[in-house]
């Protein structure tokens, strides 16, 4: 069964998938995009995701390429039509195609592009066992709560950490308080057990894994803190871990040289993992129950 992809409206094999070379994402990254986890058939948080979808398209005025609706029905279609039930599906929506021109052009239609990726089950060792982070410096604009798709001080901290045989890097501000990792929230748990992660705001992606583990939180009766904390505060925390849609909640246990209280996931982050997952199995399915 070959992978198949949305293209404008068309399914195409995977492979053949293309957009044209003066595609504005392409040129300018003028795009946004949105990654949902399709776990067990169930498309997690879809609608939040699409509302953060009509948010960044609204703040860089660019219009749906199609009715929200559409995008819905045609995303659950590329679903059945890959037939695995866990992966990651991933939204694209650009300014479209037009020639080189930096203001936005007058008669260009915004191009959607659907995948969607079959991914192994959460690996056990992750949560089990926890993952290392790096801290690098913050180099990203003033806008970082737009999900665009530019992403190239992203793609050089990733790759800094994957260097250092990290799992992410946390960005850090010039006043050394963290903002959030490459691609996931960072978060800390501190002495009295409060969950602490940076307000929401233009210097961070406002995660929908991050707003369901502060409901979730809250149903659990843990203390939950929206402020900034500094690498130091991390390096001292009781707990330490990162969020994110494609990785759910997944225990740090080290910071660069520094090993988080005694090198083992924290209970509270496993808790909030567990709960996590118990709260994705209880979505509803995608495609109904056939
Ligand atoms: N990244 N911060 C950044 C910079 C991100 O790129 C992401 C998600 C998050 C977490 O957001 P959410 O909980 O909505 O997934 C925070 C996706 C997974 C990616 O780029 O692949």
């Amino acid at each position: 069964m070959p992978r198949v992809a949305y293209v404008n409206g068309r399914y195409i094999e995977h492979r053949r998938a293309a957009v044209h070379v003066e595609d504005r994402g392409y040129q300018f990254a003028d795009g946004v995009y949105e990654v949902i986890h399709l776990y067990r058939g169930r498309l997690i948080d879809e609608e939040p995701h699409l509302d953060r979808l009509d948010r960044s398209l609204g703040e860089l005025r660019i219009a749906w390429p199609v009715a929200r609706a559409v995008l819905g029905l045609a995303m659950r279609e590329l679903v059945r039509r890959n037939r695995f039930t866990t992966g990651l599906v991933y939204i694209q929506v650009t300014r479209g195609v037009a020639p080189r021109d930096h203001k936005f052009p007058t008669d260009a239609r915004a191009a959607l592009v659907m995948t969607v990726r079959p991914i192994p089950e959460f690996p056990a060792e992750m949560r089990d066992e926890g993952v290392t982070v790096v801290t690098i410096d913050d180099l990203r604009w003033a806008r970082c709560d737009i999900k665009s798709v530019a992403l190239l001080p992203n793609v050089l901290g990733k790759q800094a950490a994957a260097e250092a045989d990290a799992y992410e890097a946390w960005m850090c501000d010039a006043e050394g308080f963290v903002t959030e990792g490459t691609s996931s929230n960072a978060w800390i748990v501190t002495a009295d057990g409060t969950l602490v992660t940076r307000p929401a705001g233009p210097d961070i992606l406002r995660g929908i894994t991050r707003q369901a583990i502060a409901r979730l939180a809250a149903e659990m009766g843990i203390g939950f803190e929206e402020r900034k904390f500094s690498r130091a505060e991390a390096l001292e925390a009781r707990e330490a871990f990162l969020s994110n849609s494609s990785h759910f909640v997944t225990p740090v246990t080290r910071i660069d040289d520094t090993v988080i209280a005694n090198g083992k996931p924290g209970s509270l982050s496993a808790a909030l993992h567990d709960r996590y997952v118990e709260f994705m199995n209880s979505s509803p399915l995608a495609l109904g129950r056939g």
